[in-house]
């Protein structure tokens, strides 16, 4: 599966998008981007790539820096949390000529194979994200391209990261869509009870709220897309992420992004 025509993305790239508030010169004709979900993780990102990057833009949720590695122009922008705005950015940045797209992100671990500080690689994503479906029928697969999935792996084992490649369960909400109870009603709808445990039978790694959403869209529209997210709480333990747990899984998620960055650069 490869990248659509890089020539007749280029012709209507230089546009600018509205929710990015990013136009083609900005971006130097870059065709990587990395993902996090949270707009305060985007510098720390960039500048593990480049301590040269620089801010592009800061609209709503989207953050944007660029970088450079290896010569090559990278983006760095913020998706804002689940598929609706991290749809928002695909489509901007696809625009803007995107070819590649790795989320950076955290999770929260549902099978007993993972630990907090593991980093999740995800080769596909359970497709509960709500955003998806529009872009692809839900029997259309959220999964990763190979490339980009090896990237991910090589960069693991070469730096040594606790890692596990398996599959995410995109939810479209944090506290029911996983099963969560310290929520304000505390109440978890019928048809989502009990949704945890059928998730870790089936050999579901972790949740998070964005993969399905990326993997469908870069699938659908010829482009490759992968994941990475750090492990930052455990649900068969609690339901809270504390700072030790997402410092863990964020260092981990991080550090393996811009690994396969360099990799994914490289002639
Ligand atoms: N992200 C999620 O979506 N869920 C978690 O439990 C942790 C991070």
């Amino acid at each position: 599966m490869g990248c659509r025509s890089r020539s007749r993305r280029r012709e209507r790239a230089p546009r600018r998008v509205y929710h990015l508030d990013l136009d083609g010169e900005q971006t130097r004709g870059a065709r990587i981007a990395l993902l996090p979900g949270d707009p305060g993780r985007v510098p720390r990102i960039a500048y593990s790539l480049d301590p040269e990057a620089q801010e592009l833009a800061f609209h709503r949720e989207y953050r944007s820096y660029l970088g450079h590695v290896r010569g090559e122009p990278v983006l760095v922008v913020s998706t804002g949390i689940g598929g609706p705005s991290t749809s928002i950015a695909v489509e901007e940045l696809a625009r803007l000529g995107v070819e590649t797209f790795l989320r950076v992100g955290t999770c929260g671990g549902i099978s007993p194979q993972v630990r907090v500080g593991d980093v999740v690689i995800a080769p596909g994503a359970v497709r509960l994200d709500g955003a998806s479906v529009q872009y692809a029928p839900i029997e259309y697969p959220a999964v990763a391209h190979p490339e980009v999935l090896s990237a991910l792996v090589a960069a693991a084992r070469s730096l040594k990261k606790p890692h596990r490649v398996g599959i995410l369960a995109s939810t479209a909400t944090f506290y029911p869509g996983q099963e969560r109870r310290d929520s304000f009603s505390g109440y978890v709808p019928r048809a989502l009870q009990g949704s945890l445990d059928e998730w870790r039978a089936l050999n579901v790694l972790a949740y998070e709220m964005e993969a399905a959403t990326l993997l469908t869209m870069a699938s659908a529209f010829g482009l490759r897309a992968g994941c990475v997210t750090g492990v930052v709480v455990h649900r068969g333990r609690s339901e809270k992420v504390t700072p030790r747990g997402l410092k863990r899984g964020e260092e981990n998620a991080i550090a393996v992004a811009a690994a396969a960055v360099e990799i994914l650069v490289s002639p």
